[in-house]
């Protein structure tokens, strides 16, 4: 069967390597992938946006695409998988009202008020007088979230009121993120350490996939701007076996609950961003309908089950059936980012290297990067994700970062730290 991957990014060169190592695979289409998923053997680029939405329905008809996995939140909440199934094209995702529990804030954290799941309190507006008054009533630090979807960027974690104000006002009337911060959500600060959990779903059974850890900010010790993910880590030691029964009863059953009686039954990679605080309360800081970048990366390297059979079984109401198979090693991910990430990048800057580390037992995912002839050139912010097994998490990170020095570009940057905090768990 063919398999079609929508997306260009880390997550989607993981997942287009992981579904072409199985046997029932013959080629997996990227659209409209990157330079990795060019070069990654038994995988093709086509030329389609990920939010050509005709085009990719047109694409998959003619192919007789065995099955679409969709990897990132715009063509989910553009609707793909209703346009998929109305077509009767296997599509794995949730449906366009479903996606609302991340295309939507003010959708998901009603949602979860609604049915009981653990969030901080919130207040969502569209006008900046109320949300001023709001913010002068909040102790600091607090939380302003643009609504709708900005790459992970849309959260400004305020020290002062002054500079919640200058976020709300900025979202509100200033476009500071266009139309998804023409509504906020002002919320209390959680303090904590974060984890993400992220379960594959079909409409009555789902099946949980091994945890993980990103790290969001730009820099060491988690300081600077909010950025998608600066690298992440599997398994996130702060899920053990107590936490992760408390995951399920407290956040996933009930959200998959909630979402069939609302109407909206979930199907796809439902993510939950998690904060747990040091006495093991959880807090859903948000839902993702999606896999995680760059999550996918580690946690699908310790895949050893066939991704595609995983997928398919949901589809097909068979997940009760499947036992999901790990390898017990551990799996980090370093994201080398371009020059002035999470703000504008320069482009086109020639990458070497990662011809060295290819003998190495790392495994390096291109995100942001694009063939010039045979040269893998820099194309975007966040531009490879070097992610290595080993036999814990500090062998992992040590094997990850001994890749990732080999590989240059100009005005390279990458944190030091990834997978310091769960190693300090240990
Ligand atoms: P979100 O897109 O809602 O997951 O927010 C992005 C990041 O901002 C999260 O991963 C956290 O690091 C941080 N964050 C969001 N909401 C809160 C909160 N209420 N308290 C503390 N940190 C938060
Ligand atoms: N790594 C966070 C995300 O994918 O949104």
């Amino acid at each position: 069967m063919d398999i079609l991957i929508i997306g260009s990014g880390g997550r989607e060169h993981a997942l287009a390597w992981k579904a072409a190592q199985s046997k029932r695979v013959h080629n997996v289409f990227v659209a409209p992938g990157n330079a990795g998923t060019a070069q990654a053997y038994g995988v093709m680029n086509i030329d389609l946006s990920a939010t050509d939405l005709d085009g990719l329905l047109q694409f998959a008809r003619e192919r007789d695409i065995g099955l679409t996995i969709v990897g990132p939140e715009q063509p989910l909440s553009m609707g793909i998988v209703d346009a998929f199934r109305a077509a009767d094209l296997p599509c794995f995702g949730p449906t366009q009202a479903a996606a609302q529990l991340e295309s939507s804030k003010s959708f998901s954290k009603a949602f979860m008020q609604r049915h009981g799941i653990p969030t901080a309190a919130y207040q969502s507006f569209e006008q900046l007088e109320p949300a001023l008054a709001f913010i002068n009533t909040l102790s600091l630090p607090m939380v302003i979230k643009a609504d709708g979807l900005a790459a992970g960027k849309g959260v400004i974690i305020a020290q002062t009121q002054d500079e919640a104000c200058d976020a709300a006002r900025d979202m509100l009337e200033g476009n500071a993120f266009g139309d998804a911060g023409h509504r906020i959500i002002v919320e209390e600060f959680l303090s904590g350490e974060e984890a993400s959990f992220i379960c594959l779903c079909g409409e009555n059974q789902y099946v949980p996939l091994a945890s993980s850890q990103d790290h969001k900010a730009a820099l060491d010790g988690d300081l600077g701007e909010n950025t998608g993910g600066m690298g992440a880590v599997s398994p996130s030691p702060l899920v053990d076996e107590a936490m992760h029964q408390k995951i399920l009863e407290q956040v996933i059953e009930p959200t998959l609950a909630g979402m069939k009686q609302d109407g909206h039954p979930f199907t796809g990679f439902l993510y939950a961003g998690l904060m747990i605080s040091p006495d093991g309360n959880l807090n859903v800081l948000e839902f993702n309908v999606r896999f995680g970048d760059p999550e996918t990366q580690p946690v699908l390297m310790r895949l050893d089950s066939d991704l595609v059979s995983l997928c398919h079984a949901s589809l097909e109401g068979t997940l009760d059936q499947r036992e999901v198979e790990w390898n017990p090693q551990a799996a980090v991910g370093v994201v080398m980012a371009a020059k002035g990430y999470p703000k504008s990048c320069p482009k086109g800057d020639p990458i070497t290297g990662l011809e060295a580390v290819a003998g190495e037992g790392g495994h390096v995912f291109h995100a942001g990067t694009k063939l010039v002839g045979d040269q893998v050139v820099t194309a975007g912010g966040r531009v490879l994700c070097v992610t290595a097994l080993g036999d814990d998490l500090p062998d992992a990170k040590a094997r990850a970062y001994y890749a990732a020095d080999q590989i240059h570009f100009n005005g390279v940057q990458y944190r030091s730290d990834i997978g310091d905090k769960a190693i300090g768990h240990l």
